[in-house]
């Protein structure tokens, strides 16, 4: 009690000696001896008169205010409706009480809920502090990672269906990872409207359950692929979603090269021994189904001889198919050794043109320089370029087209043109179109343009293409041109004017 009235004083002490639970009371009559008292002592409650003979007035509060802030103050007043009072408790005292107007029971109970309500304060400041600092370190982690991370509002119909979802919050990696900027508060299909409906689904199962789930999967509408974690945040029947992800496009794309060298190695392991193997006896099945074609047309008209050429047919396409993946494979395999020689090219196109089925709806023009017919080049590496380069421009034109083929010459250089009028190649799978295994068909290997390329290459020529989408591909061969030294022509080559369909 810091109070210099005696009689005040004694009064105020009487009245708690009454009271169970008081313990000691120390009194000074000074503001300066309460700061040093204070010092020395651990003190529960103070009851500070504000008038004392070195302190008057609010000033009295708020030195004893700063000199401690952890023990409760009751203001001792003489006055009704005191401003001073009033505004020492509104800068932090717990209450004030007018002398001479309360009891000992007031007193009492006013000094135990100084007490309690200091206390209260100080847990719920406490608690705030401890709350400020950890949302701190929370967004300090949240930035510091690495990894995006975000947490969304899932968006749903009234049949709960997944209709979008809202970023409420996003880290500082969130960007860098996503490429979408200012991302906050923005739903995601306005952000990117090809987004998968699968990331819908999958965000709005997290919120309808409350089950996280770790998977990865692919956005191509950003262009990535992503190793994700989503849980749930919060609690009720629609919760929002957390989701802590990795764009892993990189990893997976050097996993699928990994992948396809490895595919690449034992393919070319196995090529060799099995190319061999099934070569001879696929030979020997062509034998036989040409014997077989000639047979059946000797056979009377009727449905067995139609049954039997539909069944021949069907075998021989199918047989010209494995040839052409075994033909692939070990072209692919096997380490290039030309063996050039007086070649017919004339002939080697007429070949490629009568083993390959031409749909009726394809028109093929073909013309070649007739002082190019006969050229000094490698015939079965020419014969499996043609061939694959016509069998790419036919399945590109599924509704039909054109067909070009030219061979020419310039200087010294010889280039062969495929021309098609079919569907085109799409900008970005451009730069993966020679690359073994690349394909686009249910029903292809991707091997074609990579033996292409190799057997080019290995004739010391030069394989390009331009092609442009809806509109059809003109891939273009260029060699060191090597004539034959007697240059004659044969008569039975037409001239490229007025070359049609073989
Ligand atoms: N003329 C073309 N027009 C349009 N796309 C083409 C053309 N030529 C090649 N392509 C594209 O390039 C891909 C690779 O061709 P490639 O010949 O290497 O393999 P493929 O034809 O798919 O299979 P296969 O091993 O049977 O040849 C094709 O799947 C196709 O998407
Ligand atoms: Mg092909």
């Amino acid at each position: 009690m810091i109070e210099d009235n005696a009689g005040d004083a004694r009064l105020i002490q009487e009245m708690l000696t009454t009271q169970k639970g008081i313990g000691q009371i120390e009194r000074v009559d000074r503001l300066s001896k309460g700061i040093d008292h204070l010092g020395a002592h651990t003190i529960d409650v103070i009851l500070l008169d504000l008038g004392l003979p070195d302190s008057q007035g609010l000033n009295t509060f708020e030195k004893i205010h700063a000199a401690t802030k952890q023990v409760p103050i009751l203001i001792l007043t003489g006055f009704n409706n005191d401003a001073t009072s009033l505004e020492a408790v509104r800068r932090g005292a717990q209450d004030y009480l007018i002398k001479g107007k309360f009891d000992a029971d007031l007193l009492f109970r006013a000094i135990t809920y100084a007490i309690e309500r200091k206390k209260l304060e100080e847990t719920v400041e406490r608690g705030t502090l401890s709350l400020k600092a950890s949302e701190k370190r929370y967004r300090a982690l949240f930035d510091s990672i690495d990894e995006g991370f975000c947490i969304v509002e899932v968006i749903f119909d009234v049949d709960c269906k997944p209709l979008d979802y809202r970023f409420l919050e996003i880290n500082a990696s969130f960007e860098k990872q996503t490429g979408l900027h200012e991302a906050e508060g923005k739903l995601m299909r306005s952000l990117a409207p090809n987004h998968e409906e699968h990331w819908f689904q999958i965000y709005g199962k997290v919120a309808l359950t409350g089950e996280p789930i770790r998977f990865t999967n692919e956005a191509k509408a950003l262009n990535r692929y992503y190793d994700v974690y989503a849980f749930p945040v919060g609690e009720g029947k629609i919760r929002k979603v957390g989701i802590l992800f990795n764009d892993i496009s990189h990893r997976r794309n050097l996993e699928k090269q990994l992948q396809d060298a490895e595919r690449l190695a034992a393919i070319g392991a196995t090529a060799g021994m099995v190319g061999h193997d099934i070569r001879n006896p696929l030979q020997a099945i062509i034998g036989e189904l040409f014997l077989s074609k000639k047979e059946i047309d000797d056979l009377p008209q009727g449905n067995v001889k139609k049954y039997l050429a539909e069944s021949l047919q069907s075998i021989e396409d199918n047989i010209f198919y494995i040839d052409k993946i075994v033909n692939d494979l070990q072209d692919y395999a096997k380490p290039l050794q030309p063996s050039i020689e007086e070649t017919n090219l004339a002939k080697i196109v007429e070949d490629v043109f009568s083993i390959l089925k031409v749909p009726g709806n394809i028109d093929v023009v073909y013309s070649i320089e007739p002082c190019l017919a006969k050229l000094m080049t490698d015939p079965a590496a020419m014969k499996r370029i043609l061939t694959n380069l016509t069998s790419n421009a036919i399945q590109a034109m599924p509704k039909g087209g054109k067909l070009s083929l030219d061979v020419a010459s310039k200087e010294d250089r010889l280039y062969i043109s495929v021309q098609d009028t079919g569907l085109g190649i799409p900008d970005e799978m451009k730069d993966k179109l020679f690359r073994p295994l690349f394909t686009t068909k249910a029903k292809g290997q991707g091997f074609g343009l990579a033996v292409v390329k190799k057997l080019t290459e290995g004739l010391n020529g030069k394989v390009s293409f331009e092609s442009e989408l809806g509109k059809g591909t003109r891939f273009e061969l260029e060699f060191p041109l090597k004539k034959v030294p007697t240059s004659v022509t044969p008569a039975h080559f037409k001239d490229a004017k007025d070359n049609g369909h073989p």
